[in-house]
């Protein structure tokens, strides 16, 4: 069942709580990700769709000093964090954040050499929309990777993870957990997102499934 209403962002009132779970995961699936992704590419501009605090184009701007990332997330407060983490890191020449929306993205066609993007697809109301976006400004013969772990929680210790939240945080996830405000659209299948893919126009493209999470790559 679907929920009754949806969020497409990470609410603010959860947004410290997920950059919490987020954090949990940067030994783990960031850097695996990120060491996959600099040995296809390690230089020109990328793009990360739905961004969250940025600890993915983190680990991927470390290992890869050529390679400029731009980073976008719906949440304000997110694409707040994602700064500070970059600066933190020393990486702000590197990376840039900004508030958007994936499926109305403001840069001019053919302009990235790679999009990536992170557990961002099955929280998307018009999934295609967003694939016809990426398809638009990707450069001929790049290619995307969609990752989608229907939950980055699914990855971290939960109780370590509850133990590291405040009161205020354990309040909101609580509120929102019983109102079933934050749950995902859907967790795609692989055959739930090939007609998707083809309908935003990619013809060469390769989806992976394996434990709850779906691995898209497409080729403009
Ligand atoms: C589960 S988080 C993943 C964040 C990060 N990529 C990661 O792997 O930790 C999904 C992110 O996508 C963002 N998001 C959802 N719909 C979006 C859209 N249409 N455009 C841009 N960002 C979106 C949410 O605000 C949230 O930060």
């Amino acid at each position: 069942m679907k929920p009754w209403f949806k969020y497409e962002r990470i609410p603010g009132l959860l947004a410290s709580s997920y950059e919490k779970a987020s954090r949990m995961v940067i030994g783990g699936y960031y850097s695996t990700v990120a060491d996959e992704i600099v040995a296809y590419i390690r230089q020109g501009s990328m793009l990360d769709l739905g961004t969250g605090p940025g600890y993915l184009p983190i680990e991927i701007a470390k290992r890869a000093p050529d390679i400029h990332i731009t980073g976008v997330d719906l949440s304000r407060k997110l694409i707040s964090m994602a700064r500070v983490n970059a600066q933190k890191a020393g990486l702000s020449s590197q990376l840039s954040f900004e508030a958007g929306n994936s499926s109305r993205l403001r840069f001019e066609d053919a302009l990235f050499d790679m999009v990536i993007s992170t557990g961002m697809l099955h929280s998307l109301k018009k999934p295609v929309n967003v694939l016809i976006e990426i398809n638009r400004v990707l450069k001929p013969g790049a290619e995307a990777w969609i990752y989608d772990p229907a939950n980055v929680i699914q990855y971290i210790d939960k109780t370590q993870w509850r133990a590291s939240l405040n009161l205020r945080e354990r309040f909101f996830l609580w509120i929102f957990g019983i109102l079933g405000l934050h749950k995902p659209i859907a967790v795609y299948r692989r055959e739930d997102v090939i007609p998707m893919i083809e309908a935003a126009g990619f013809k060469k493209y390769a989806v992976d499934e394996r434990n709850r999470e779906i691995r898209i790559k497409v080729t403009k």
